[in-house]
């Protein structure tokens, strides 16, 4: 073991340490460790805490600190604007709700615990990790067609699959793989989107070549997406 490792180990030694004995009965625990949603939805994330006295003066959430290595209250995170809300409906429990997510809130979420006596605040540093994916479809064969609806984690929550051929929906699954046996041309549209999000598909893959209408479709989405 190198010097530089030792030196590693002995510091996390002491950090745990310190957490044990000034920490005795903080704690904060999260509902789940790990979500993983789609772009544009909104998710909720619960944790509940203990504390060893006083009297609980505020909580939230974080995801960054300042320069004085202090945690941003999410709501004042000027990346989440208005698309953030607080819920604290059970005692020493709560619950953060960020509405039309974008791929870059996928980080940890951590919750913090003040009391009112001075300087004595908690953080729960396991967090919840959130990752938020988009769906993009993937074909792959020639005359009967398999599709694939891709996204960059397991969605949770055991998510119904709904394909679109042309616009019109073809099949409804728990697997996010189809196989379309209909012959098809090769101008066929497909997309997909999760029930329940139906608004949040997929962008429409199709083989465009000679087909000036579905050009003008991809076109469109480029566009939009730039
Ligand atoms: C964080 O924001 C919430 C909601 O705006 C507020 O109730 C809470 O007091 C804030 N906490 C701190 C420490 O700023
Ligand atoms: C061309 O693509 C569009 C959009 O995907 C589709 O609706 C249309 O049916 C296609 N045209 C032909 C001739 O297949």
């Amino acid at each position: 073991m190198s010097l530089r490792s030792t030196g590693s180990v002995l510091v996390v030694f002491l950090w745990s340490l310190t957490v044990v004995l000034v920490q005795g009965d903080w704690g904060v625990t999260y509902s789940t460790q790990s979500i993983c949603v789609l772009k544009g939805s909104t998710v909720e994330m619960s944790c509940s805490y203990t504390f060893p006295s006083g009297t609980v003066t505020s909580t939230f959430w974080f995801t960054k600190y300042v320069a004085d290595g202090n945690p941003v209250n999410l709501s004042d995170d000027p990346d989440y604007r208005r698309r953030v809300k607080y819920r604290s409906d059970k005692k020493n429990s709560h619950t953060l709700i960020i509405t039309d997510l974008r791929e870059s809130d996928s980080t940890v979420y951590k919750f913090r615990v003040i009391t009112d006596q001075t300087g004595v605040s908690y953080t729960g540093h396991l967090g919840v990790t959130l990752t938020v994916t988009g769906l993009q479809v993937e074909v792959s064969g020639t005359e009967s067609k398999t599709l694939t609806c891709r996204t960059t984690c397991p969605l949770t929550g055991n998510p119904t699959y709904i394909w679109y051929k042309n616009g019109q929906q073809i099949d409804e699954s728990s697997s996010p793989q189809y196989k379309d046996s209909v012959y098809s041309n090769r101008e066929d549209s497909y997309s997909c989107s999760v029930k329940g999000h139906e608004d949040l598909n997929s962008p429409t893959m199709c083989e465009c070549l000679f087909n000036t209408s579905c050009l003008r479709t991809v076109k469109s989405i480029i566009s939009l997406l730039s």
